[in-house]
């Protein structure tokens, strides 16, 4: 969804109201109308707790601002752990239309003039194509996390702004996972053709950590090397809609046939 016109988001709501009655499982939606009711990005809690040890290792109490936020998803996780962590969102709209409360740590605004203060970290997850507010972003911050969709997203890396990157990893974007949850519960197939269509999966969303300051990529670095330490010993610490994306092939360091490279789901690319 590039902008939010009010018949889109009206229309988008009758048909997740028509999805529920049939939905298969109250965690399809999530990834069905990313939206409304998830994220572009699937994420699980491994994500989130990622992004609060590069926040916290960058400051005690770090000023976290997620860009383009929408309602606010991931946000809300964040906030469980950075409890001060806001976000801007550009399009009122999207909360009054359908008469939802806006929360005080959702600010309207702009990117391109809206961000006020200097962050820790700023996290720009999933841009609409066509937007391209990093500088307003690189000026307010040392710290990046990005996640775009391989192919479609564009103005989502930071390289040429004075940043550097520290680290990567991929994780299936909300079409990704829409697929495999319409080819499985709700087209009917055979099973060898389901099969088929799940070899060929896909896993299209990238997740960017960036700095500009050596010395802060070091200490993001090593609390990133910690971090994954520590979630390989926890790893039923998750949200229940993991089970989804468990479900549909996208598990913890799975590797997909259809992807070029090595890359496991979820596993850290550390560069330089
Ligand atoms: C594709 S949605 C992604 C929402 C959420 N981050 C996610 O991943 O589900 C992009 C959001 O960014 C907002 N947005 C676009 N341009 C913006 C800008 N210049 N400043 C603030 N928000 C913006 C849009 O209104 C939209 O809610």
């Amino acid at each position: 969804m590039v902008s939010h016109s009010i018949e889109d988001l009206l229309k988008a709501r009758m048909s997740l109201q028509q999805f529920r009655r049939h939905s298969a499982s109250p965690y399809h939606e999530r990834y069905s109308f990313p939206f409304l009711r998830g994220t572009y990005f699937a994420y699980r809690k491994i994500d989130v707790l990622r992004l609060v040890s590069i926040a916290k290792a960058v400051s005690n109490n770090p000023r976290y601002l997620d860009v383009g936020c929408g309602y606010g998803d991931f946000l809300k996780k964040i906030r469980e752990f950075i409890p001060c962590a806001i976000g801007i969102e550009k399009d009122a709209s999207i909360f009054y239309i359908f008469n939802i409360p806006k929360p005080d740590f959702i600010k309207i605004a702009d990117a391109h003039w809206g961000i006020e203060q200097k962050c820790d970290i700023i996290f720009v997850g999933w841009m609409d194509p066509g937007e391209d507010f990093r500088d307003a972003v690189a000026a307010k911050t040392n710290v990046i996390v990005t996640t775009l969709d391989q192919g479609i997203s564009m103005a989502a890396e930071f390289d040429a702004h004075g940043f550097e990157m520290i680290a990567s990893w991929r994780t299936p974007s909300w079409e990704d996972v829409n697929t495999e949850i319409m080819n499985r519960y709700y087209t009917k197939m055979s099973n060898s053709v389901l099969q088929t269509l799940y070899k060929i999966r896909g896993a299209h969303n990238l997740w960017y950590v960036y700095s500009n300051k050596p010395k802060i990529s070091e200490t993001i670095k090593s609390a990133l090397v910690q971090r994954v330490e520590e979630e390989k010993k926890l790893l039923n610490e998750r949200y229940d809609f993991e089970d989804v994306l468990d479900e549909c092939g996208f598990r913890y360091l799975e590797r997909l046939e259809s992807l070029a490279d090595e890359q496991c789901l979820w596993d850290i690319q550390f560069i330089h």
